[in-house]
């Protein structure tokens, strides 16, 4: 059997409902009665066609969007928070001592150099300034960023040079708990092959990743159980 204490992250049965105000309030359910768990050192791959709430359901997990019922399981050391019902402060703590997301897309303050916002990330995992400087080093040697890029604001970058950012970010913190939509989604073969070792490494020290990988030969090499996502009946859509 395994051990309850292996499980780091647990769903059970969440649903999600965007009400869409500029629509005259119409509600439009995405997510219906999903109940899933995560194990530390597995990763959980989740699948399904596109629009079928699979960014929503790790922005539910990251607190960035509201569940609208059942509950969010998160471990933090020997307890479980229920991120569907924590409040900002507990999920702010969440995040600084447990989860990692790496979204799909860049965001960062304009200015900062790309070293730095990666360096911040590990001085959040309580790293001081040169170990924090050394492993942003590390990941975008890593990433294969040229390094006539690091000291510059990624703002202007291509997609692939932003995600690698993004990537090395999200890895720079050594979070317990990890949540990775699309990593590789605009990485050719090298990268992804960099993306893939930095999982299996992650996986190897313990950490339990949720992930939505679009490219199944990516996904067969990093994930232990895969998800199906159902498109929720659309006739539930109602006004
Ligand atoms: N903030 C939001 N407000 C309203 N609808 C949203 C919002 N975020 C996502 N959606 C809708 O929820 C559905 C699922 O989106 P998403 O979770 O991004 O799917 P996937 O990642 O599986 O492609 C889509 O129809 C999308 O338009
Ligand atoms: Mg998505």
């Amino acid at each position: 059997m395994q051990s309850a204490a292996a499980e780091m992250l647990r769903i059970e049965n969440v649903s999600k409902t965007f009400t869409l105000h500029l629509r005259g309030g119409m509600y439009l359910p995405v997510v219906s009665s999903l109940t899933l768990h995560v194990n530390a050192g597995e990763c959980v791959a989740l699948n399904g066609p596109s629009g079928t709430g699979k960014s929503s359901i790790l922005k539910m997990i990251f607190g960035s969007y509201l569940t609208s019922s059942g509950s969010v399981l998160v471990r933090a050391g020997a307890d479980f928070v229920d991120v569907a019902k924590a409040g900002p402060l507990e999920v702010l703590a969440l995040r600084s001592s447990t989860l990692g997301y790496v979204s799909q897309f860049l965001r960062v303050i304009p200015r900062v150099a790309c070293i730095d916002v990666i360096a911040a990330s590990a001085r959040e995992d309580g790293c001081d300034e040169d170990e924090a400087q050394a492993r942003a080093r590390s990941l975008l040697a890593r990433l294969n960023l040229p390094e006539r890029l690091w000291g510059l604001p990624p703002a202007t970058f291509s997609g692939g040079e932003q995600q690698r950012v993004n990537i090395a970010r999200g890895f720079a913190a050594h979070r317990p708990v990890m949540l990775l939509d699309e990593p590789t989604a605009s990485l050719d073969a090298v990268n992804s092959a960099a993306v893939v070792e930095l999982i299996r490494e992650r996986k190897a020290a313990g950490a339990a990743i949720l992930g939505v990988f679009h490219d199944a030969s990516v996904r067969d090499k990093v994930a232990d159980r895969n998800v199906e996502i159902q498109p929720v009946e659309r006739s539930e859509v109602c006004d």
